[in-house]
Formats: structure tokens, sequence, C-alpha cells
């Protein structure tokens, strides 16, 4: 019998995901001085004083063992409150599985729902970790293109076109990771009776919603009439409370579903980090000035870079939320992938490309305002400069 070699032992669940461009980009940008990373979804703040304390104090006071996997429930009784108060969803403490990051919480839903040939359908551009996991269930992710021309807003016709008797999810993110597109509530209250009549789960994927700028509405679909009961509402603490590195996110479901998950969940981690978990306690519990303290600082950077494109003669998509401003590069003269190398290389400003967004239409580029306003100053500048000399050229 042939030897199997640990990569060829791989089930069929693992398949190679093509990483190659963003590892050629991070090669080329670590033997480049000053180079200013314009593509990361981490805020540049730090996490708040008074919640870093909290982990400290939890720590010190032996705050340190397994919690129910489900989460404390100080600290799912906050969520529950907060979700009231922000969100108008009715959830219970009951009704919250706190998970490691609302990445978890990713794969735990599509865990609990995916079926072989199930198909699961999402809003793209979009953040492809919804593909990989709903692969690795044996399902299907199929994308619902938006478009620059509607804000990027997610359309229902768009949806329904692609609703198939294999149909089981559909996954809306907004504000969405890469466009900062928030979907109207206009919108989302047809995509709620749209749900309905054809019967579908959505995952509400609503980890941007207090990174709203002016001019824009968030709404919960779940607090739509008949909604909860098909809905999962999937949130977190990374950007809202620049907490990325705790990993601390949640969903919320009707109990029933949510005590048939308590299992496979402790079967993956068994409860989200504990001292990271009395964290979020204290960041729901604490000042909220912090969330707008840092929006204000994200609405500044955000019109500035709204008018360096303005300037530069680059269209995008208006961000309604989020902190990405999804550009069209495309009268460069340079298709997206060879754009991002080329001003890595000649201006050393790092984004990444629609492509690495699951984007078919090679011209557009995620750019974040993570960066003091002045490092975006200069990545603008620099931008600018790389822009000109090839447009001249082209
Ligand atoms: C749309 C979306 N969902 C979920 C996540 C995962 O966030 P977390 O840090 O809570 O795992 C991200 C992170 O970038 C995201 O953009």
């Amino acid at each position: 019998m042939p030897k199997l070699f640990l990569e060829q032992a791989l089930s069929k669940k693992i398949t190679a995901e093509d990483v190659s461009f963003r590892t050629k980009m991070l090669e080329i940008a670590s033997g480049l001085d000053d180079v200013i990373a314009m593509g990361r979804g981490d805020p540049d703040f730090h996490t708040p004083k008074h919640i870093v304390d909290a982990a400290i104090k939890a720590i010190q006071d032996n705050q340190h063992h397994y919690t129910h996997p489900a989460g404390l429930i100080e600290l799912r009784e906050a969520i529950a409150d907060m979700l009231k108060r922000d969100n108008n969803l009715n959830y219970r403490a009951e009704e919250i599985i706190v998970t490691a990051g609302a990445q978890e919480a990713i794969m735990l839903c599509m865990l609990a729902l995916v079926n072989a040939d199930d198909e699961v359908l999402i809003t793209s551009p979009r953040f492809t970790t919804y593909d990989t996991a709903v692969q690795m269930c044996g399902g299907k992710a199929v994308p619902v293109p938006t478009y620059e021309k509607d804000d990027f807003a997610l359309m229902p016709a768009e949806i329904e076109a692609r609703i198939s008797k294999k149909t089981k999810v559909l996954v809306l993110v907004s504000p969405n990771n890469p466009t900062g597109a928030v979907t109207p509530p206009t919108v989302i209250k047809e995509i709620a009776e749209l749900a309905k009549r054809h019967n579908l789960i959505v995952i509400s994927d609503e980890i941007y919603d207090k990174l709203i700028y002016e001019g824009s509405e968030h709404l919960s679909i779940a607090s739509l009439p008949d909604m909860k009961e098909r809905t999962i509402t999937l949130n977190g603490f990374s950007k809202s409370y620049a907490m990325t590195g705790w990993r601390i996110g949640y969903l919320a479901a009707p109990e029933a579903f949510i005590r048939m998950l308590t299992e496979p969940r402790h079967t993956l981690s068994i409860n989200s980090n504990t001292p990271a978990q009395f964290a979020a306690l204290a960041a729901l519990t604490g000042p909220q000035n912090v969330i707008t303290d840092m929006l204000a600082a994200y609405a500044e950077r955000r019109t500035f870079m709204m008018q360096a494109m303005d300037e530069m003669g680059l269209s995008y998509g208006h961000p309604g939320g989020a902190f990405y401003l999804y550009t069209n590069i495309s009268n460069t003269g340079l298709s997206a992938e060879a754009f991002c190398e080329t001003l890595l290389r000649e201006g050393r400003v790092l984004l990444f490309p629609g492509s690495m967004f699951g984007d078919e239409i090679d011209s557009y580029v995620r750019m974040s305002y993570l960066q003091p306003l002045e490092r975006i100053k200069e990545a603008m500048k620099r931008m600018a400069t790389v822009i000109d000399k090839h447009r001249v050229s082209a």
C-alpha cells in the first residue's frame, strides 16, 4: 500500500485556498521600508483601558476557569440588554452563545445548518470565510453580486434570481466587508419578505453595526415581524470596541436552536477565553463614548479618503458603514492586482485587490482607514503620484 503523506491524506473538506497573491504582497512588503498598510481590517486603536483592566482584574481574582459553554450568564444578559436597546432585538440570555469571535459563530452556524449540497447565498464581494465554512460543511456558497451603481447594497432581485431548490440560507452582511455598504432599511424589509416567501433561513452578520455614518441607517432583520424565528443574528466585539485579538463574538437565535448548538460549541473550544469574557462584559457595561470617539475619528478619515479618491478621479461605492472604501481603479489602466503590486513597489502603500474578496471583476481594491490621519494623508499622496505616473504612460 502506498504511504499516505499528510497533504495527500487531507479530507475533502479541506481544499487548497489560493493565498499566493496575499503571500506575494506580504513578501514584497517585508523587503521595503516605511510601508503604509491600508488593507487591514484591524483597528489601529488599542482596546480602551477600562476593558483591558477588567481582564487583568479577572485574572487576579482567579476568574480563569471554564465558564458555561454558552458564556458567562452576566455577559449574555448584558448582550441581550444591548441588543434590545440598540437594535430593537428581543433575545434572552438563553438565546445567546458567546463564541471565539464572530468567526467561530460563522462556523457554528454552518455546522448547524448546512447539509451536503445545500446552497448558501451570500452578499458579494464578501468576507470569504463564509465560502470556506460552507464548503467545509459540504455545501455550496452562491455569491449574490452587488454593484457600484447601487453603492453595493444587496438587491432583492439579485437574490431571487439565484434561489434554487437547494437554497437553504441567505447570509446578509450589512454593513459589508469589503464595500462598507449598508443595505437600507426599506431593502432589509423587502429581503425579509423574500426570505419568508422562499422559506429561507437568514444569517445576519452585523459585526459592523456600530460603525454607521451620517445619512445611513442600520436595521436588524430579526427585529421585523416573524423574522426572529428564521434568523441567526451574529455579532462581536472586534470592530466596535477595537478588540480583535480578544476573540469574543456571539450568535443569537431562538432558544430551542441554541440548546442544540451548545454541545457542538463545547466540542469546538468548550468556552470563549474567560478573562476576555470579563473584558467584553466591561465593554458593554462601561462608557459607550469609546465607540463614538473612535467612530468620529473614522468619520474624519473617511471624508478625507473620499475627497482624495474624487481628486484622483477614482470612483467608489458610497460607504455607509464599517471602515472600508471599495474603490474602482480601472481608469488607471491597470488591473486591480497589478495596481496593488505597483502601488506597493513604487509607493510603499499596501492594499489588497477585490479578488481576495471573491470579486470576479478585477477592477476594485479594498482600502481601510485604520491608520492615523497623517499616515493616511501620506499614503494618499504616494498613491496619487503612482497613479499620475501610470496614467501618463498608459
Ligand atoms: C463580515 C465579517 N464577519 C465576521 C468577521 C470576524 O470577526 P471576529 O474578529 O469577531 O471573528 C469579520 C472580520 O473581519 C468580518 O469582516
